[in-house]
């Protein structure tokens, strides 16, 4: 039987870095500082220029930095904010968190992002903000999604680090965006962290202080507002700018590997991901195509000692935290890819003989 080959491989990303990761992780703690020091402000910085943005704050997850924007933004108990029905759950439980209610929206088909026509149904007098998630790396109708007027639009980019919309980085488009640097992600830290931005500087200062306690800023025990502690901390930072380097040519890997899926898999009778639909550079956090089959070529795929994932499974009104929720039903395109997506393996470190076995599999499956 050939090598197994992972849906996701993050200890040959490590053997590729540890000697830089170790050296990093120790600076930090010769340094002794250990939170909001040095190495967080370089973070910061580096991550805005390659964004455009004038800040970016390092937070400690991408959950975290939804209820801070969240939070800045106003939202409360009695607001409704229109998130997209399939997403990570993360999207929704951070409007819940404040006592607001997640309104589900479904899909567009093609991109698998919320579907612009379908947020317009769910809008009501209520609507304070609306929650484009790019799913997997593909950047959703930001403006489609502004045209509709639905209050604040805060960016999940939770798996889109880097990912372009009309020639500009996604991020750097919404009122407010949070980033998850969660391992798995394709900026991964060691451990949890996250990032959250906004191009206005009084959100920026609200969600400065919102993140640290509260504090007044540059004060210690003088508290301006009811906040957490949502901070980054020294050793995630250290970890996140020697990954940094690296982003831009492991999200070419990326593109490259999915163009090789694209051209291996043309012609069957499978849903592919677009490569650059509407102005869009996507950044591929996963490959995932779509087909009716999609659990007897998991297991095709397994036999061969290939693995591949369902993402998602339930969308977020199926699920049994929001069964008290009463949705509005039809969600047609995002039940529909809860039963036929499937996760292909890719990351940077995939190897163009493992995708190629990868293809043959598929192929195998469709042509028996
Ligand atoms: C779309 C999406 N939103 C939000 C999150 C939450 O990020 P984190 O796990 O860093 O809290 C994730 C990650 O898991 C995600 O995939």
């Amino acid at each position: 039987m050939p090598n197994f080959i992972p849906l996701i491989s993050l200890d040959r990303q490590q053997r590729s870095l540890s000697r830089q990761l170790k050296r990093a992780v120790g600076q930090v703690l010769d340094s002794g500082s250990f939170i909001l020091g040095a190495q967080g402000r370089a973070f910061e910085k580096e991550f805005a220029k390659l964004l455009g943005l004038p800040r970016v704050l390092g937070v400690d997850s991408g959950t975290s930095a939804l209820e801070l924007a969240l939070k800045a933004c106003g939202v409360g108990p009695g607001d409704e904010v229109i998130v997209p029905t399939f997403t990570f759950i993360a999207t929704a439980t951070a409007v819940s968190a404040l006592g607001a209610t997640p309104v589900f929206a479904d899909i567009d088909w093609d991109t698998m992002t919320l579907s612009a026509e379908d947020a317009r149904k769910r809008m009501t007098r209520r609507t304070k903000a609306i929650i484009p998630v790019h799913l997997f790396g593909q950047p959703a109708d930001v403006d489609g999604l502004r045209r509709l007027k639905a209050g604040w639009l805060i960016e999940d980019c939770a798996q889109s680090h880097l990912a372009k919309y009309k020639g500009r980085p996604v991020g750097a488009l919404g009122d407010a965006s949070c980033f998850s640097f969660y391992p798995t992600k394709n900026l991964g830290a060691a451990g949890d962290a996250g990032a959250v931005a906004a191009a206005d500087a009084g959100l920026l200062s609200a969600l400065e202080e919102l993140r640290n306690c509260g504090r007044k800023l540059g004060q210690a025990y003088r508290h301006a507002r009811v906040g957490s502690n949502c901070r980054l901390d020294e050793i995630q930072a250290a970890v996140l700018r020697v990954k940094l380097k690296r982003l831009r040519r492991w999200t070419e890997r990326r593109r490259a590997l999915a163009a090789f899926y694209d051209e291996g898999l043309s012609g069957l009778p499978v849903t592919r991901p677009p490569l650059g639909l509407r102005g869009t550079q996507p950044v591929f956090h996963l490959y995932v195509l779509r087909t009716p089959r999609r659990d007897a070529l998991l297991a095709h795929l397994k036999s061969l000692g290939i693995a591949s994932g369902v993402y998602y499974p339930l969308c977020l009104h199926q699920q049994p935290a929001y069964s008290g929720l009463k949705s509005r039903r039809p969600f047609p395109n995002a039940e529909r890819a809860s039963r036929e997506a499937l996760a292909l393996p890719l990351y940077p470190e995939l190897r163009l003989s493992e995708a190629a076995r990868v293809v043959a599999a598929v192929r195998a499956f469709f042509a028996a």
